[in-house]
Protein backbone atom coordinates (compact mmCIF):
# COMPACT_ATOMS: atom_id res chain seq x y z
CA UNK A 1 0.00 0.00 0.00
CA UNK A 2 1.12 3.59 -1.18
CA UNK A 3 0.90 6.90 -0.62
CA UNK A 4 1.39 10.03 -1.64
CA UNK A 5 2.58 12.54 0.62
CA UNK A 6 5.24 14.16 -1.52
CA UNK A 7 5.57 14.96 -5.10
CA UNK A 8 9.25 12.81 -4.94
CA UNK A 9 7.64 9.68 -3.93
CA UNK A 10 6.70 9.24 -7.47
CA UNK A 11 9.55 7.93 -9.55
CA UNK A 12 9.62 9.91 -12.67
CA UNK A 13 8.84 7.07 -14.72
CA UNK A 14 5.73 6.78 -12.41
CA UNK A 15 5.14 10.15 -13.21
CA UNK A 16 5.10 9.71 -16.95
CA UNK A 17 2.76 6.60 -16.06
CA UNK A 18 0.29 9.03 -14.19
CA UNK A 19 0.25 11.10 -17.41
CA UNK A 20 -0.25 8.56 -19.88
CA UNK A 21 -3.59 6.92 -17.82
CA UNK A 22 -5.25 10.79 -18.02
CA UNK A 23 -4.58 11.36 -21.52
CA UNK A 24 -5.75 8.03 -22.29
CA UNK A 25 -8.61 9.85 -19.54
CA UNK A 26 -9.25 12.23 -21.46
CA UNK A 27 -9.58 10.26 -24.90
CA UNK A 28 -11.35 7.31 -23.39
CA UNK A 29 -13.61 8.28 -20.49
CA UNK A 30 -16.00 5.47 -21.29
CA UNK A 31 -13.69 3.15 -20.88
CA UNK A 32 -12.90 3.93 -16.95
CA UNK A 33 -16.23 4.77 -15.92
CA UNK A 34 -16.75 1.53 -13.71
CA UNK A 35 -12.99 1.37 -12.77
CA UNK A 36 -13.42 1.84 -9.11
CA UNK A 37 -17.36 0.50 -8.59
CA UNK A 38 -17.14 -0.39 -4.84
CA UNK A 39 -15.04 2.04 -3.71
CA UNK A 40 -14.77 4.77 -1.24
CA UNK A 41 -12.34 7.86 -1.10
CA UNK A 42 -12.92 9.93 2.31
CA UNK A 43 -11.84 13.60 1.58
CA UNK A 44 -10.94 15.45 5.09
CA UNK A 45 -10.15 18.89 4.52
CA UNK A 46 -9.70 20.40 7.74
CA UNK A 47 -8.67 24.16 5.28
CA UNK A 48 -10.61 25.57 2.41
CA UNK A 49 -11.19 23.98 -0.74
CA UNK A 50 -13.07 24.69 -3.41
CA UNK A 51 -10.98 22.59 -6.27
CA UNK A 52 -8.89 20.13 -4.88
CA UNK A 53 -11.70 18.89 -3.15
CA UNK A 54 -14.12 18.67 -5.68
CA UNK A 55 -11.67 17.64 -8.12
CA UNK A 56 -11.03 14.46 -5.95
CA UNK A 57 -14.32 13.59 -5.68
CA UNK A 58 -15.23 14.17 -9.15
CA UNK A 59 -12.30 12.36 -10.25
CA UNK A 60 -14.03 9.55 -7.80
CA UNK A 61 -17.17 9.78 -8.80
CA UNK A 62 -15.92 9.55 -12.74
CA UNK A 63 -14.73 6.20 -11.77
CA UNK A 64 -17.81 5.04 -10.72
CA UNK A 65 -16.20 4.73 -7.06
CA UNK A 66 -18.13 6.87 -3.97
CA UNK A 67 -17.62 9.78 -1.94
CA UNK A 68 -17.39 10.06 2.13
CA UNK A 69 -16.98 13.88 3.09
CA UNK A 70 -16.37 15.64 6.64
CA UNK A 71 -17.92 19.03 5.66
CA UNK A 72 -14.66 20.75 7.62
CA UNK A 73 -12.95 20.88 10.76
CA UNK A 74 -15.63 21.86 12.75
CA UNK A 75 -17.78 19.11 12.40
CA UNK A 76 -15.85 16.68 12.56
CA UNK A 77 -13.76 14.88 15.54
CA UNK A 78 -11.00 17.06 15.47
CA UNK A 79 -12.25 19.56 17.23
CA UNK A 80 -13.00 17.29 20.16
CA UNK A 81 -9.21 17.23 20.13
CA UNK A 82 -9.13 13.68 18.54
CA UNK A 83 -5.22 13.03 16.76
CA UNK A 84 -4.50 12.74 13.33
CA UNK A 85 -3.84 9.17 13.79
CA UNK A 86 -6.77 8.46 15.91
CA UNK A 87 -9.05 9.99 12.77
CA UNK A 88 -6.69 8.09 10.47
CA UNK A 89 -7.50 4.68 12.47
CA UNK A 90 -11.01 5.85 12.06
CA UNK A 91 -11.39 7.01 9.04
CA UNK A 92 -9.46 3.29 7.22
CA UNK A 93 -12.12 1.30 8.98
CA UNK A 94 -15.01 3.11 5.96
CA UNK A 95 -13.08 4.33 3.26
CA UNK A 96 -10.29 2.50 0.98
CA UNK A 97 -8.69 5.87 0.21
CA UNK A 98 -8.13 9.06 2.06
CA UNK A 99 -7.62 12.58 0.70
CA UNK A 100 -6.57 14.86 3.37
CA UNK A 101 -5.68 18.58 3.76
CA UNK A 102 -4.83 19.93 6.98
CA UNK A 103 -3.07 23.60 7.90
CA UNK A 104 0.04 21.46 9.35
CA UNK A 105 2.67 21.00 7.56
CA UNK A 106 3.45 16.83 8.11
CA UNK A 107 -0.38 15.51 9.06
CA UNK A 108 -1.03 13.80 5.95
CA UNK A 109 2.38 11.89 6.57
CA UNK A 110 1.11 11.00 9.90
CA UNK A 111 -1.92 9.81 8.71
CA UNK A 112 -0.33 7.71 6.18
CA UNK A 113 1.67 6.03 9.15
CA UNK A 114 -1.17 5.74 10.74
CA UNK A 115 -3.91 4.62 8.42
CA UNK A 116 -4.01 0.87 6.64
CA UNK A 117 -5.45 2.63 3.71
CA UNK A 118 -3.37 4.74 0.97
CA UNK A 119 -3.37 8.69 1.96
CA UNK A 120 -3.26 11.72 -0.52
CA UNK A 121 -1.60 14.89 0.74
CA UNK A 122 -4.22 17.30 -0.58
CA UNK A 123 -1.75 20.00 0.78
CA UNK A 124 -0.06 20.54 4.02
CA UNK A 125 0.28 24.05 5.60
CA UNK A 126 2.86 26.44 3.46
CA UNK A 127 4.67 22.80 2.95
CA UNK A 128 4.04 20.49 0.00
CA UNK A 129 0.94 20.37 -2.56
CA UNK A 130 1.82 17.36 -4.52
CA UNK A 131 -1.90 16.82 -6.67
CA UNK A 132 -1.34 20.44 -7.75
CA UNK A 133 1.81 19.81 -9.34
CA UNK A 134 0.15 16.68 -11.36
CA UNK A 135 -2.16 19.02 -12.53
CA UNK A 136 0.53 21.09 -13.45
CA UNK A 137 2.72 18.89 -15.36
CA UNK A 138 -0.10 17.23 -17.26
CA UNK A 139 -1.09 21.11 -17.78
CA UNK A 140 2.87 21.78 -18.82
CA UNK A 141 3.37 18.83 -20.85
CA UNK A 142 0.16 18.98 -23.09
CA UNK A 143 0.79 22.95 -23.46
CA UNK A 144 4.47 22.47 -24.70
CA UNK A 145 5.08 18.88 -25.68
CA UNK A 146 7.18 18.42 -22.98
CA UNK A 147 8.53 18.28 -19.54
CA UNK A 148 12.30 19.07 -19.94
CA UNK A 149 14.04 22.11 -21.49
CA UNK A 150 12.34 25.60 -20.64
CA UNK A 151 12.90 28.20 -18.26
CA UNK A 152 9.78 28.27 -15.77
CA UNK A 153 9.15 31.90 -14.03
CA UNK A 154 7.51 31.37 -10.48
CA UNK A 155 5.94 34.61 -9.05
CA UNK A 156 4.31 35.74 -5.88
CA UNK A 157 4.17 34.41 -2.51
CA UNK A 158 7.26 31.78 -3.21
CA UNK A 159 7.75 31.93 0.66
CA UNK A 160 4.46 29.81 1.80
CA UNK A 161 3.46 28.67 -1.86
CA UNK A 162 2.90 25.28 -1.54
CA UNK A 163 2.53 24.85 -5.03
CA UNK A 164 5.52 25.91 -5.54
CA UNK A 165 7.51 23.73 -3.45
CA UNK A 166 6.04 20.54 -4.92
CA UNK A 167 6.37 22.02 -8.38
CA UNK A 168 10.30 23.02 -8.55
CA UNK A 169 10.76 19.41 -6.50
CA UNK A 170 8.95 18.18 -9.63
CA UNK A 171 10.54 19.99 -12.52
CA UNK A 172 14.21 19.92 -11.39
CA UNK A 173 14.10 16.12 -12.35
CA UNK A 174 14.29 17.04 -16.04
CA UNK A 175 16.98 18.24 -18.13
CA UNK A 176 17.64 21.85 -19.33
CA UNK A 177 15.30 23.33 -16.44
CA UNK A 178 16.09 27.14 -15.26
CA UNK A 179 13.75 29.04 -12.76
CA UNK A 180 13.42 32.52 -12.54
CA UNK A 181 12.45 33.22 -8.89
CA UNK A 182 10.14 36.32 -8.86
CA UNK A 183 9.26 37.60 -5.44
CA UNK A 184 9.52 40.46 -2.77
CA UNK A 185 12.49 40.11 -0.50
CA UNK A 186 9.83 38.87 2.43
CA UNK A 187 8.23 35.75 0.64
CA UNK A 188 11.55 34.53 -1.26
CA UNK A 189 11.57 30.51 -1.57
CA UNK A 190 12.55 28.49 1.78
CA UNK A 191 15.96 27.38 2.15
CA UNK A 192 15.20 24.14 2.54
CA UNK A 193 13.92 24.16 -1.33
CA UNK A 194 16.65 26.91 -2.79
CA UNK A 195 19.42 25.08 -1.01
CA UNK A 196 17.93 21.24 -0.72
CA UNK A 197 17.06 21.09 -4.26
CA UNK A 198 18.26 24.14 -6.43
CA UNK A 199 21.75 24.48 -5.04
CA UNK A 200 22.65 21.19 -4.08
CA UNK A 201 21.43 19.47 -7.73
CA UNK A 202 23.23 22.17 -9.19
CA UNK A 203 20.13 23.29 -10.47
CA UNK A 204 19.91 26.59 -12.88
CA UNK A 205 18.32 29.91 -11.00
CA UNK A 206 17.77 33.53 -10.63
CA UNK A 207 16.36 35.77 -8.14
CA UNK A 208 14.57 38.62 -9.01
CA UNK A 209 11.98 41.24 -7.48
CA UNK A 210 11.01 42.46 -11.36
CA UNK A 211 8.70 40.51 -13.26
CA UNK A 212 8.18 42.88 -15.99
CA UNK A 213 12.37 42.04 -17.22
CA UNK A 214 12.37 38.76 -16.22
CA UNK A 215 9.21 38.02 -18.92
CA UNK A 216 11.07 38.14 -22.23
CA UNK A 217 13.19 34.83 -21.41
CA UNK A 218 10.31 32.62 -19.95
CA UNK A 219 8.52 29.95 -21.50
CA UNK A 220 6.37 29.25 -18.20
CA UNK A 221 4.82 32.35 -15.84
CA UNK A 222 3.53 30.59 -12.86
CA UNK A 223 1.92 33.38 -10.51
CA UNK A 224 0.57 32.54 -7.19
CA UNK A 225 -1.86 33.89 -4.56
CA UNK A 226 -0.03 36.20 -1.75
CA UNK A 227 -1.13 32.97 1.15
CA UNK A 228 -3.29 35.26 3.81
CA UNK A 229 -3.90 32.50 6.25
CA UNK A 230 0.17 31.78 6.98
CA UNK A 231 1.09 35.29 7.91
CA UNK A 232 1.49 36.67 11.21
CA UNK A 233 0.20 39.73 10.90
CA UNK A 234 -2.06 41.43 8.93
CA UNK A 235 -0.47 44.70 7.85
CA UNK A 236 2.31 42.86 6.28
CA UNK A 237 -0.14 40.42 3.79
CA UNK A 238 -1.89 44.34 3.11
CA UNK A 239 1.41 45.99 2.04
CA UNK A 240 2.49 42.61 0.20
CA UNK A 241 -0.85 41.53 -0.77
CA UNK A 242 -1.00 43.52 -4.54
CA UNK A 243 3.00 43.15 -4.96
CA UNK A 244 2.27 41.78 -8.44
CA UNK A 245 -0.45 41.65 -10.75
CA UNK A 246 -0.52 40.70 -14.60
CA UNK A 247 -2.17 42.75 -16.84
CA UNK A 248 -2.04 42.46 -20.74
CA UNK A 249 0.76 45.22 -20.80
CA UNK A 250 2.94 43.54 -18.55
CA UNK A 251 2.95 40.70 -21.47
CA UNK A 252 3.81 43.03 -24.45
CA UNK A 253 7.56 41.57 -24.00
CA UNK A 254 6.41 37.89 -23.59
CA UNK A 255 6.85 35.07 -25.53
CA UNK A 256 3.93 34.51 -27.99
CA UNK A 257 3.84 30.55 -26.90
CA UNK A 258 3.89 31.67 -23.15
CA UNK A 259 1.77 28.83 -20.81
CA UNK A 260 0.38 31.81 -18.05
CA UNK A 261 -0.58 28.89 -15.25
CA UNK A 262 -1.80 30.05 -11.45
CA UNK A 263 -2.65 27.27 -9.04
CA UNK A 264 -5.98 29.39 -8.31
CA UNK A 265 -7.85 30.68 -6.16
CA UNK A 266 -6.59 34.10 -8.09
CA UNK A 267 -6.88 37.42 -5.94
CA UNK A 268 -5.61 40.20 -7.77
CA UNK A 269 -2.80 38.52 -9.00
CA UNK A 270 -4.08 38.02 -13.00
CA UNK A 271 -6.24 40.60 -14.47
CA UNK A 272 -9.02 39.31 -16.15
CA UNK A 273 -8.47 40.61 -19.20
CA UNK A 274 -6.26 37.85 -19.74
CA UNK A 275 -8.59 35.08 -19.25
CA UNK A 276 -9.19 35.37 -23.44
CA UNK A 277 -5.54 35.49 -24.15
CA UNK A 278 -5.21 32.05 -25.97
CA UNK A 279 -1.70 31.65 -23.54
CA UNK A 280 -3.55 31.69 -20.22
CA UNK A 281 -3.70 27.83 -18.81
CA UNK A 282 -4.88 28.12 -15.33
CA UNK A 283 -8.83 26.89 -16.23
CA UNK A 284 -7.28 23.91 -18.17
CA UNK A 285 -5.22 23.47 -15.14
CA UNK A 286 -8.09 23.15 -13.32
CA UNK A 287 -9.60 20.15 -15.82
CA UNK A 288 -6.23 18.62 -15.61
CA UNK A 289 -6.54 18.37 -12.13
CA UNK A 290 -9.04 15.91 -12.28
CA UNK A 291 -7.79 13.83 -14.70
CA UNK A 292 -4.66 13.32 -12.72
CA UNK A 293 -6.65 12.68 -9.71
CA UNK A 294 -8.20 10.27 -11.26
CA UNK A 295 -5.10 8.10 -12.71
CA UNK A 296 -3.68 8.51 -8.94
CA UNK A 297 -6.32 6.99 -7.75
CA UNK A 298 -6.08 4.09 -10.09
CA UNK A 299 -2.68 3.65 -9.11
CA UNK A 300 -2.95 3.73 -5.51
CA UNK A 301 -6.18 1.27 -5.31
CA UNK A 302 -4.08 -0.69 -7.76
CA UNK A 303 -7.02 -1.16 -10.36
CA UNK A 304 -4.09 -0.19 -12.51
C1 LIG B 1 -3.61 26.20 -3.83
C2 LIG B 1 -3.40 25.68 -2.43
O1 LIG B 1 -4.35 25.25 -1.75
O2 LIG B 1 -2.24 25.66 -2.02
N1 LIG B 1 -4.93 25.99 -4.26
C3 LIG B 1 -5.23 24.84 -4.92
O3 LIG B 1 -5.26 23.77 -4.35
N2 LIG B 1 -5.43 24.91 -6.23
C4 LIG B 1 -3.15 27.58 -4.03
C5 LIG B 1 -3.61 28.65 -3.11
O4 LIG B 1 -4.45 28.43 -2.22
O5 LIG B 1 -3.15 29.78 -3.29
Amino acid sequence: MRSLINILDLSPAELDGLIAIANDIIANPAKYSESCRGKKLATLFFEPSTRTRLSFEAAMYELGGNVLTVAGADSSSAAKGESIADTAKTVSCYADIIAMRHPKEGAPLVASMNASIPVINAGDGGHNHPTQTLADLLTIQREKGRLSDMTIGLCGDLKFGRTVHSLIEAMARYQGIRFVLISPEELKLPSYVKQGVLKDQGISYEQTTDLEAAMPGLDILYMTRVQRERFFNEEDYLRLKDSYILTPEKLKNAKADLAIMHPLPRVNEISVAIDDDPRACYFKQVLNGKYMRMALILRLLEVL
